[in-house]
C-alpha cells in the first residue's frame, strides 16, 4: 500500500444520478483508510479556483439518495489549456493532495490524464454520466436512473397516444450514443427507435411505419436519440406527417428531466463501488486508470483507452427492437 495523506474527489462534466453516492464512497473509503478526503467544488473549476476543502464522514450524510452533485459540476473551458492545468496543480499540491479521483464522463478523463501527464499527480476515474458511452465498464453511474425516469415519461406518452391517431416523436439524451433510446425504447415497447449508430435511419422509419400501418397499428411511439444523424427530432416529424398525412406528429423533448431525480438502487450500489474501488486503485499505487464494471466484477481501464475506445451496441438487442414491434 502506498503512503497517501490526502486524496480529492470532484465531478465534472454533466452530473448524473448516483455522483452523490459516489463522492459518499469516495470520503468514506478514504477516511476508512486513514486518508484524508478533500472536496473539491465546480470540478476542474474549484481546483483553478482554489475551492476545497478537507471535509469528513458527516460531511457527506444524507447524500446517498439525493440527486445531482453536492459538489456542482462544470464544463470548465480553462482547464483545456496547458496554463489552466498547471494553475490546478499547484493548487492541488499546496493542498497536499496526493491523488485526484475525477467523477464524470470521457472529457473529464481526458482533462486527469492530462493532469497526471503534465504534473505527475496520480488520478482515477469513476464513470458517471447518463449516456453509458464509457469504454471499459458495462454501466456508468446515472444510467440506470435515466433509463427509469425515460421509461416513466414515455409510458405516460403511451396512454394519450393511444387515444389519439398519433405518432409520438421522443427525443431522448444521448449526443454521441444511441443506449439510452435503444435500452428504453424497447422496455416502453416504442415502435421505432433511432440511434445515432444506426445507418438509413429514415428509410426504416418510413418502411416501418408503413408496416405497422399494415399491422393495424393506429398510433406509434417513435423514440429518437438526440445524436441520431436524421436532422433531427422536429424535422424528422415534418418529413413524416407529410408521408402519413393519416396521423398528426406530436414531438416530446425529454431534455434535463433524464439528468434528475433520485439515483436508482442499482446506480448507488454502482457508485458506492467504484467510488470504494477508486480510493483503494490509489492506495495500490495504480494511476491513470477508470474504476469500472465487466461482468459484475470491479475491472480497470487506463484512461486513453477509456477515452480512445467506444462502448457498441448491441446488434441482438437491436434484431430484439426490431422483432417486438411486429
Ligand atoms: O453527456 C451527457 C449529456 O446528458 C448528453 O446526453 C447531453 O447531450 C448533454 O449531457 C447535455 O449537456 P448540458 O447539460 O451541458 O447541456
Amino acid at each position: 500500500m502506498t503512503e497517501l495523506k490526502r486524496i480529492g474527489v470532484l465531478t465534472s462534466g454533466g452530473d448524473a444520478p448516483g455522483m452523490n453516492a459516489a463522492i459518499r464512497a469516495v470520503v468514506r473509503g478514504s477516511i476508512y483508510h486513514g486518508v484524508e478526503p478533500v472536496a473539491i467544488r465546480e470540478g476542474y473549476k474549484g481546483l483553478i479556483d482554489n475551492d476545497l476543502e478537507v471535509v469528513n464522514a458527516r460531511s457527506v450524510a444524507n447524500i446517498i439518495n439525493q440527486g445531482g452533485t453536492f459538489l456542482k459540476s462544470a464544463r470548465c473551458q480553462e482547464f483545456r489549456t496547458k496554463e489552466g492545468r498547471a494553475k490546478a496543480y499547484e493548487n492541488a499540491r499546496a493542498a497536499n493532495l496526493d491523488g485526484l479521483v475525477v467523477i464524470g464522463g470521457d472529457g473529464s478523463f481526458t482533462g486527469a490524464m492530462l493532469l497526471e501527464e503534465e504534473h505527475g499527480i496520480p488520478c482515477i476515474g469513476v464513470p458517471g454520466t447518463i449516456d453509458n458511452d464509457i469504454y471499459g465498464t458495462d454501466y456508468t453511474i446515472g444510467y440506470d436512473t435515466a433509463l427509469n425516469t425515460v421509461v416513466e415519461a414515455i409510458d405516460k406518452i403511451r396512454d394519450t397516444a393511444t387515444s389519439h391517431n398519433r405518432l409520438f416523436f421522443i427525443e431522448v439524451m444521448g449526443r454521441d450514443a444511441g443506449f439510452i433510446a435503444l435500452n428504453t425504447g424497447i422496455a416502453a415497447g416504442a415502435e421505432e427507435i433511432l440511434i445515432p449508430e444506426q445507418e438509413n435511419s429514415v428509410e426504416k422509419l418510413m418502411s416501418g411505419l408503413q408496416s405497422s400501418g399494415r399491422a393495424g397499428k393506429t398510433s406509434s411511439i417513435i423514440v429518437v436519440a438526440e445524436g441520431d444523424k436524421s436532422g433531427g427530432v422536429f424535422e424528422l416529424a415534418r418529413t413524416v406527417e407529410k408521408s402519413f398525412p393519416e396521423y398528426e406528429a406530436k414531438v416530446t423533448v425529454l431534455g434535463h428531466i433524464q439528468r434528475g431525480g433520485k439515483p436508482s438502487c442499482f446506480d448507488r450500489v454502482l457508485a458506492s463501488r467504484l467510488g470504494v474501488a477508486a480510493v483503494e486503485a490509489l492506495l495500490k499505487g495504480e494511476s491513470g486508470i477508470m474504476v469500472g464494471v465487466r461482468d459484475q466484477q470491479v475491472v480497470k481501464t487506463p484512461l486513453e483507452r477509456a477515452i480512445s475506445k467506444q462502448n457498441t451496441i448491441d446488434s441482438h438487442l437491436m434484431k430484439v427492437a426490431e422483432i417486438i414491434t411486429v
